[in-house]
C-alpha cells in the first residue's frame, strides 16, 4: 500500500487523484483549510470503501506556521510518502497579506511548495520510487518573477500573482535536485492545461459564471485530466526534473528554467524563511 500526501486534495485535480488512489487501495492525506470539503472528501472515501486509508489534514497553506505543522503532522502519521502532490490554490483579485504579512498567492502557490517538498524529503526518500508532482503553470501562460518586489506590494493583479507563482515554481523545480543532488526522489512540473475544477470559484460575478460555461464547453473534465498524471507517478521519469504540458514533455530549459535564477529564489526564499521564526 502506497501512501500518497496531496495539497488542495478535497477538490479539483487534487481530489480526482486522490479518490482514484483510494479505489485502488492506496492511503491518502488530503490537505487543505475548508472543514466542509475534507468531510465531503471522506464521506466520498467511506463511499469507496476506503475509510480507514483516507485522513483530511486541516491547514491554512498559506500561512508558515500551516506549513510547517503540515511537515510535522504527516510526518508524524506516516513512515514513508510514496507521492507528494502540489494542487492547494486559490485565485485572489485583490492582494492579501497573509499573518506572515506575505503576499496570499505568493505563500499559497509556492512557499507552500518549497516548504513542504524540503520538509518532507527524508519521508519520501524512504519509499520505493517516490515523486513530487507539483501543479503549476511550466511552458504556459507567460509570466514574470517582480525580483524587487515579490510580495507584490506594487502593481498587484491576480493573474500577475498567479503567473509569478508559477514562474517560482518552475525554478524551484530546477533548485530541488540542485540541492538534493543524491536524492532518488523524481520532481515532476505539471501544467494540466484548462481543466473545469473549483479554479473558477473565487471569482467575482459575472467573470464566475462566464467561465464556468468556458469550462463547461472548453476544459477537460478532472477524470480526463488526471490520466497522464498517474501514469507519470506510477513510473516516475528517469530524469531528476522533468516538465509537462497537458501530458507532453517539455525541455526544463531557457529562461523559465535557469540555473542561476532558480538559486537566487532558493537563496531569497530560504532567507525569507529564516526570518519567520517557529512559535516556542
Ligand atoms: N484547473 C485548471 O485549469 C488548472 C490549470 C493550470 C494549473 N492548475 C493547477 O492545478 C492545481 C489544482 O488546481 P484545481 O483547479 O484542481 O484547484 P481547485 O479545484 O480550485 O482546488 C483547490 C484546492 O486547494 C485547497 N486550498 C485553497 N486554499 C487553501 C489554503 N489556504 N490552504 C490549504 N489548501 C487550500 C482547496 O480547499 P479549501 O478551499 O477547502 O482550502 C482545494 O482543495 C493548482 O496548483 C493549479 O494551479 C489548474
Amino acid at each position: 500500500m502506497r501512501t500518497y500526501v496531496i495539497t488542495g486534495g478535497t477538490d479539483g485535480l487534487g481530489k480526482g487523484l486522490g479518490l482514484h488512489f483510494l479505489r485502488r487501495g492506496d492511503r491518502v492525506i488530503a490537505v487543505a483549510s475548508g472543514a466542509a470539503k475534507g468531510q465531503a472528501f471522506l464521506a466520498e472515501a467511506r463511499r469507496a470503501g476506503a475509510a480507514d486509508r483516507a485522513v483530511f489534514l486541516q491547514a491554512d497553506l498559506s500561512t508558515v506556521a500551516g506549513m510547517r505543522q503540515v511537515v510535522e503532522r504527516v510526518s508524524a502519521a506516516t513512515e514513508a510518502v510514496d507521492g507528494l502532490v502540489f494542487g492547494a490554490q486559490r485565485f485572489r483579485t485583490a492582494r492579501e497579506e497573509t499573518a506572515d504579512g506575505l503576499e496570499f498567492t505568493f505563500a499559497l502557490a509556492y512557499l507552500s511548495r518549497f516548504v513542504l517538498g524540503h520538509g518532507l524529503l527524508g519521508h519520501l526518500e524512504r519509499a520505493e520510487a517516490p515523486v513530487v508532482l507539483n501543479l503549476a503553470g511550466p511552458g504556459g501562460l507567460p509570466g514574470r518573477i517582480n525580483w524587487d518586489d515579490l510580495q507584490w506590494r506594487d502593481g498587484y493583479s491576480g493573474m500577475r500573482a498567479s503567473m509569478q507563482a508559477s514562474r517560482c515554481n518552475d525554478l524551484l523545480g530546477v533548485a530541488f535536485p540542485a540541492r538534493h543532488p543524491d536524492a532518488r526522489t523524481r520532481y515532476v512540473l505539471y501544467n494540466p492545461g484548462f481543466v473545469d475544477t473549483g479554479l473558477t470559484d473565487p471569482l467575482p460575478q459575472p467573470k464566475r459564471a462566464a467561465l464556468k460555461v468556458l469550462a463547461r464547453l472548453f476544459a477537460k473534465p478532472v477524470g480526463k485530466a488526471i490520466g497522464p498524471m498517474l501514469a507519470l507517478m506510477d513510473a516516475p521519469p528517469r530524469p531528476a526534473l522533468t516538465a509537462y504540458l497537458r501530458g507532453k514533455p517539455l525541455e526544463p530549459a531557457g529562461e523559465d528554467f535557469d540555473p542561476a535564477a532558480a538559486a537566487r529564489l532558493d537563496h531569497l526564499t530560504t532567507g525569507l524563511l529564516d526570518r519567520i521564526p517557529a512559535p516556542r
